[in-house]
């Protein structure tokens, strides 16, 4: 039986949508005369985020996904990023957004940038809603980070927890009932 926790609100809904309008005008910016820009999400854990990202933009876009996963069920990085989904679509001499829902190790989104540039796009750029420094392994970077947050483990908007949780509309801290709150400060 699987241990029992609680979940404690670390990011509302309302604070996410509000960031992401400020993302959404910054890649405007970035992108503005774009012919088309291809916003590629990783799944799962970006499928809310790139949902909400796209609604927000006001630029031509086509949506592309692929799948890389180093986590399989466990809590802890295996530091190996297989791809397990390729792209459906080209990305040769075009603008691509990559859309990433956290960065821990920073390993999946430097193999998922090292794959994507092979192909030689135009411009490529990262976002990524979540990101948690304390625990990086690799010196890489996202272009846009939604929130800076404390290492603790999130779940929720597209973060799992084995397989549960993807579907809270906030960003929450998973507690297990047996242990003392973490100090969140986000
Ligand atoms: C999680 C998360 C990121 C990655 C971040 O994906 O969605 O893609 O790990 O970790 P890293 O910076 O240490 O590489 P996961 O492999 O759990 O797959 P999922 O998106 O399907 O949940």
């Amino acid at each position: 039986m699987s241990r029992p926790y609680v979940i404690d609100q670390l990011i509302s809904a309302k604070s996410i949508a509000a960031r992401i309008e400020e993302l959404a005008r910054e890649i405007e910016e970035t992108f503005a005369g774009t012919e088309k820009l291809v916003v590629v999400g990783l799944l799962r854990g970006s499928f809310i985020f790139i949902a909400d990202l796209v609604r927000e933009l006001d630029l031509p876009v086509e949506v592309d996904f692929l799948e890389a996963s180093s986590y399989g069920n466990a809590m802890e990085s295996s530091r190996e990023v297989r791809i397990l989904k390729d792209l459906r679509g080209q990305i040769e001499g075009r603008d691509v957004l990559v859309v990433e829902d956290i960065i821990d190790t920073g390993h999946t989104l430097e193999r998922v940038v090292a794959f994507l540039a092979a192909r030689n796009p135009r411009r490529l750029k990262t976002i990524c809603l979540l990101d948690k420094p304390a625990r990086r392994e690799v010196d890489h970077k996202a272009d846009l980070v939604g929130f800076e947050i404390p290492d603790a483990f999130v779940v929720g908007y597209g973060i799992d927890f084995g397989q549960r949780n993807r579907n809270l509309p906030f960003i929450g801290v998973v507690r297990f009932i047996d242990e003392p709150p973490v100090a969140l400060d986000p």
